[in-house]
């Protein structure tokens, strides 16, 4: 391996440039494309200080093992939020959300989210999964010329919170463009527009939600419908009862977090077997594929690409010091494209069996709605690549202009069988 070719054709792009590297001053050629800056990273700078003093990692081996020590990493977002969302209620959701909190706190919340995610309430859903991947098969079969993001993949996730808040399906259009808005006010660059449309769209969500519940409270629905909403009010067999924000802000994070993972998952999961055309053969001919592939996809592209941590003590990693108070960025998508855990790490094989990405993360905040999410895309996707023999891109798919979740802004396809 020389100095200037990687892997497949990607090209180290040197020290200098994983030393000037600055999560908060990021061009359009790395939303394009992210992999040259993080194998350069990795190489030459694995431990890497931002200009703010934060630091961000790289390898593999050092985010799994911030991943499980969450005493030393920690996940409260309490002062840091502040700098950049102000006192707003888009800082009282993010700070109220269990994946911005430690243990107690993180603890309470995510066992009553638990009964939602249960091998039997999937199997419950799976049908109804089926159901809509089936129906808007249809729908966009019949368009022939349509958006793969927004036209496909997006409706599946929508259906699903929807039915699990017991959403009327007149009002489920409303929940996309709020989840955007405040997923948005994540980025490192933050502007003040951004921070206050992320900030209205909590306020006009948590109205909402509290409209919601006061319905529910007054026609309780029966049998699935609701399910999660009606399990998070009032006390749980142990008498312990989520305060009205934490009840709110983690129905907003339920959207949120299954939202645009999901979607953005099929859709860069399309993507990548148009690239990867073998690849796409390959699971054309062998569906069964799909449960290894998915987990390919996941890898090679992940939809989560940054998760943040807080050092509650000194620390040493790679031989580097670093302080108590630090701030430590974990880059999934680097990780992920690691040549010391995946071989050919640029590479797709959709039967690739040693696969521990982290793309759902790790430790006690591994995304609790894994199960759910892999059921979703390999339904989706699968449906997708096997309904549709032709599949052409049939304009310029631009990446969403964000670091943290990785994703297009849209997908024009057209697709035939
Ligand atoms: C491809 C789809 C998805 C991806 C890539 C994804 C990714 C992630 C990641 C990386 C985390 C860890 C955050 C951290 O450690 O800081 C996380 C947490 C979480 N995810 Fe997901 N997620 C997906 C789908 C879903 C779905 C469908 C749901 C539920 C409807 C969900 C609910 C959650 C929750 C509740 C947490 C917080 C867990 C905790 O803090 O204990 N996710 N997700």
């Amino acid at each position: 391996m020389t100095d200037s070719k990687l892997y497949d054709g990607i090209t180290d792009l040197g020290a200098d440039a994983a030393a000037a590297f600055d999560i908060a001053a990021l061009d359009r050629d790395f939303y394009e494309n992210p992999y040259p800056v993080f194998h350069a990273l990795r190489r030459h700078a694995p431990v890497h200080r931002l200009p703010n003093g934060a630091w961000f990692l790289t390898r593999h081996a050092d985010l799994d093992a911030a991943y499980h020590d969450p005493v030393l990493f920690s996940s409260d977002k309490t002062v840091d939020f502040k700098k950049t969302m102000g006192d707003t209620s888009l800082y009282e959701h993010h700070t109220t959300s269990l994946v911005f909190n430690d243990p107690p706190g993180h603890t309470r919340v995510r066992k009553r989210l638990a009964p939602a995610f249960t091998p039997r309430a999937l199997r419950a859903l799976e049908s109804r999964v089926r159901e809509v991947v089936d129906a808007s098969l249809d729908e966009v079969a019949e368009m022939g010329s349509f958006d793969l993001l927004h036209d496909f993949a997006m409706k599946l996730p929508i259906e699903l919170i929807g039915d699990m808040l017991g959403v009327p399906r007149e009002d489920r259009h409303l929940l996309s463009p709020w989840a955007v808005a405040i997923l948005g006010g994540l980025e490192a660059d933050l502007a003040p527009a951004q921070r206050d449309d992320a900030a209205l769209a909590v306020d006009n969500f948590k109205d909402y939600l509290r409209w919601l519940i006061a319905e529910r409270q007054k026609n309780p629905l029966s049998g699935e419908d609701g399910e999660v909403l009606s399990k998070l009010v009032g006390p749980d067999a142990e008498g312990d009862t989520l305060t009205e924000l934490e009840l709110l802000h983690n129905c907003i994070f339920l959207l949120n977090a299954g939202h645009e993972t999901t979607a953005n998952t099929v859709t860069n999961g399309v993507d990548a077997l148009l690239r990867f055309p073998d690849q796409l053969d390959r699971l054309r001919a062998d569906p069964e594929l799909i449960v290894s592939g998915v987990e390919e996809l996941l890898r090679f592209e992940s939809s989560v690409q940054l998760n943040n941590r807080k050092l509650t003590a000194d620390a040493e990693i790679g031989g580097v010091a670093m302080n108590k108070g630090d701030y430590v960025w974990l880059c999934i998508g680097a990780a992920n494209r690691d040549p010391a855990e995946f071989p050919d790490p640029d590479a797709i094989d959709i039967g690739r069996d040693r696969n521990k990405h982290l793309a759902f993360g790790s430790g006690i905040h591994a995304c609790a709605g894994m199960s759910l999410g892999r059921m979703e895309i390999r339904i989706a996707l699968n449906g997708f690549v096997q309904r549709f023999g032709q599949i052409e891109p049939s304009g310029t798919a631009l990446h969403h202009p964000r670091a943290r979740f990785r994703g297009f802004v849209d997908y024009p396809v057209t697709a035939s069988v």
